[in-house]
């Protein structure tokens, strides 16, 4: 212990003869204090190179987390700027077609005839894509105008205009193919939402992929969550509170193909299911069934049990997308078959082709009241107990549709399980002038008041 102690001291000692040396002689004195200096000089740059290289990056961090928190919670910040009317947290949003000039005389729906209060968002049909911009001719200018102009009464009602619909899926092809592409239609959204006041967009691609199964194919899928991502950046940028919406395909074959459901997520307001069409009569599919069903029936196995609203409802929350940016489509139109067999009227018996209502299979509301009223007697009206919708046959004639009964029956479904609205296929095709008086009372769309009555819990 001893030994130990001496030998510390000892190398105390060996340094300070040093220091000594230094303070001794005054030619190094100078010197000494320089080299300290350097030193201490040195030290407080590298600390200060360190502190400014750590603030850099917590701004660079906060600014990305500020844009990554616009991106995610598009949703609240939406809800914070957009209350809606009376509390109402639901989203009705129901699609216009524009009326059109090749149809001369024939009674169509114009933009004055549309009840201001009866849809919290009206999606303008539709806008083509030529050239990577969004197209429309003269006149549906002056329709947007009309639509919008419906705002000076219910100044909540945003008014989208929805680009794309059945038949344009190359103008989507086209225009989501590379960077430059996208950014040209992006420039044109925005001139155009500015140029008609109009509160956001609506993107109908039926569908990415699936169409064309070309080398390109298989990247749109991808693209289509890049060109949402850039137009999200662009509203972002902007500081505009423009809103971005899509149209999505119902069946799990195509959903599986064509998105990205997560990513759709991160960008869009919300979700326009298409939850119809499940059946049509096609060559390959030459049997009644039912346009819109609920639930499966249960006679349904495998394939036939997904083609129904709740499994594409459960299917889209599965892959990703959150319950509040679910609107579930609501169709006002009906389809049409040709039976085989007068007396085989279940559904699914065989069909020879589309029915003689309406045209190439699609009938609208009112004429299926009108028809209803005017063959009563003829007529037998069926309630698919399991699928929540009704059909109806009269000889051969085989009509599949919704009646306020099964509207009022999806918008209860919507509110029990807390999804975000529903969305309506179309204001056109439901009963606008209230012909279906005598049987479903004299109100003009019954069928979209019964489903906004139904969310707003009347
Ligand atoms: C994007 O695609 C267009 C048309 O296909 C082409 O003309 C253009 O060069 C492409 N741009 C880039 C950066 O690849
Ligand atoms: C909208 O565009 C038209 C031409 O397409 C132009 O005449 C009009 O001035 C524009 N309006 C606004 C408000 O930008
Ligand atoms: C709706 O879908 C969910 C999830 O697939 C299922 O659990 C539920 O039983 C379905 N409801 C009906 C009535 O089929
Ligand atoms: C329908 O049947 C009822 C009695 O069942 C009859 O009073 C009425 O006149 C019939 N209507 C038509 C349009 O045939």
């Amino acid at each position: 212990m001893v030994f130990k102690k001496i030998q510390i001291n000892k190398s105390d000692y060996a340094n300070p003869i040093n220091i000594e040396n230094c303070a001794e002689r005054k030619g190094h004195r100078r010197r000494c204090n320089m080299v300290l200096l350097g030193i201490l000089l040195l030290v407080s740059c590298a600390f200060a190179a360190l502190l400014a290289g750590a603030l850099l990056l917590r701004r660079r961090e906060a600014a990305l987390q500020v844009r990554y928190r616009h991106l995610v919670a598009a949703k609240s910040l939406y809800y914070r700027s957009h209350p809606l009317p009376g509390g109402l947290s639901q989203v009705v949003s129901c699609y216009y077609d524009m009326p059109t000039p090749r149809r001369p005389g024939a009674r169509q729906l114009l933009p004055a005839d549309i009840h201001p209060n009866l849809c919290t968002h009206i999606n303008v049909a539709f806008a083509q894509i030529k050239d990577k911009k969004i197209f429309l001719e003269g006149y549906q200018h002056q329709v947007i105008s009309d639509v919008v102009k419906l705002k000076e009464i219910n100044p909540n009602l945003k008014v989208l205009l929805s680009v794309g619909g059945a038949g344009n899926h190359g103008g989507f092809s086209e225009m989501v193919f590379n960077h430059t592409c996208r950014k040209t239609f992006i420039r044109s959204i925005k001139y155009t939402l500015k140029n008609l006041t109009l509160d956001g967009i609506d993107l109908d691609w039926e569908f990415p992929v699936v169409k064309y199964q070309n080398d390109f194919g298989n990247r749109e899928r991808q693209h289509f969550s890049q060109l949402l991502r850039e137009i999200r950046m662009e509203y972002n940028r902007e500081r505009r509170d423009y809103l971005l919406t899509v149209a999505v395909a119902a069946p799990q074959i195509i959903v599986d193909a064509a998105y990205d459901v997560d990513q759709i997520n991160l960008y869009v307001d919300f979700v326009n299911l298409m939850t119809y069409d499940f059946h049509t009569y096609t060559k390959f599919t030459p049997m009644t069934g039912l346009n819109s069903p609920l639930y499966p029936r249960a006679s349904e196995q495998l394939y036939l049990a997904t083609l129904n609203t709740n499994y594409t409802v459960e299917m889209y929350k599965t892959k990703g997308l959150d319950p509040f940016k679910i609107v579930v489509g609501i169709p006002t139109y009906g389809h049409t078959f040709t039976l085989v067999n007068r007396d085989n009227t279940k559904v699914g018996s065989p069909a020879v082709g589309f029915g003689t209502l309406g045209e190439q299979g699609f009938v609208n509301y009112p004429d299926i009241c009108k028809f209803l009223n005017k063959f009563q007697n003829e007529s037998t009206i069926k309630m698919d107990e399991d699928a929540k919708v009704p059909y109806f046959f009269k000889n051969s004639e085989w009509v599949s549709y919704d009646n306020p009964e099964s509207v009022i029956e999806k918008a209860k479904y919507i509110r029990r399980n807390n999804l975000r609205g529903a969305m309506i296929y179309s204001l056109n095709a439901d009963d606008y002038d209230g012909k279906c008086s005598g049987v479903e009372g004299t109100e003009k769309f019954p069928l979209a008041f019964s489903i906004k009555n139904t969310l707003r819990g009347m």
